[in-house]
């Protein structure tokens, strides 16, 4: 069985048609890359996957339930799509914390060690209105990993980040994949693409063509 599974689904948004009976399949443990164009539904489609919104016809399925208004939220996922807002008068470390509290599912250990392995100082009194975009995009992949969940949705991990960071930022992808997770994520930099996808889907012509 498809870890996620998308049958036959359709998305428009007010008559602009984004899917037409586009199917996916994702399997454990492995890394799949989604590229298109601006606009072409990438997020939209992440979206759908994490149950923020619906397909208008169709259907998602995670771990074998469907998703729907009565099964909202998948379990296990660790999710970037569009920038959080964060409170802006907050450290990072606070504003992880504060965000763990909803779950209560790790403590301070964690927090620290996610914004270790981001490349962020977790002691630092830098508030994040002063972050640049860099580390405010550090601090969005802190929290996607931080409760060591199995599925990472990562739309535009690498956003913003300079060739060290994003250096790190592959070796962490890779070693999550060791670790058995499955990562879902959208770039607009073919190298990111071609260096971490075991699988390459492209948005077009309403549907996701496999290159890979
Ligand atoms: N809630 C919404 N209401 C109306 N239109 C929407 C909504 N969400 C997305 N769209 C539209 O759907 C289209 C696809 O958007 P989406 O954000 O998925 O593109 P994308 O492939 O992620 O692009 P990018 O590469 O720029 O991130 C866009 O035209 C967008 O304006
Ligand atoms: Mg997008």
């Amino acid at each position: 069985m498809s870890l996620i599974e998308l049958k036959s689904v359709h998305k428009s948004y007010k008559g602009m048609v984004l899917f037409e009976d586009t199917d996916l399949s994702i399997e454990k443990g492995k890394i799949y890359g989604l590229v298109g164009p601006n606009g072409s539904g990438k997020s939209v489609l992440f979206k759908m996957i994490c149950g923020f919104v619906f397909p208008d016809q169709g259907s998602v399925t995670v771990r074998g339930e469907q998703l729907g208004k009565k099964n909202r939220f998948p379990q296990n996922f660790g999710i970037i799509i569009d920038r959080p807002g964060y409170l802006a008068n907050k450290t990072g470390f606070e504003n992880l914390k504060y965000l763990s509290m909803i779950k209560e599912k790790i403590a301070d250990k964690q927090i620290k060690e996610a914004m270790i392995a981001v490349g962020l100082q977790p002691t630092a009194e830098q508030k994040v209105k002063n972050y640049s975009l860099g580390m405010k995009q550090k601090l969005a992949l802190a929290q996607a990993i931080m409760e060591d969940q199995d599925i990472l949705i990562l739309d535009e991990p690498f956003n913003a980040l300079d060739i060290d960071s994003t250096e790190r930022m592959r070796n962490l992808i890779f070693t999550l994949k060791e670790q058995g997770k499955t990562i879902i994520f959208t770039s607009h930099n073919q190298e990111d693409i071609d260096i971490l996808s075991d699988h390459v889907f492209r948005v077009r012509n309403f549907n996701l063509e496999h290159l890979k």
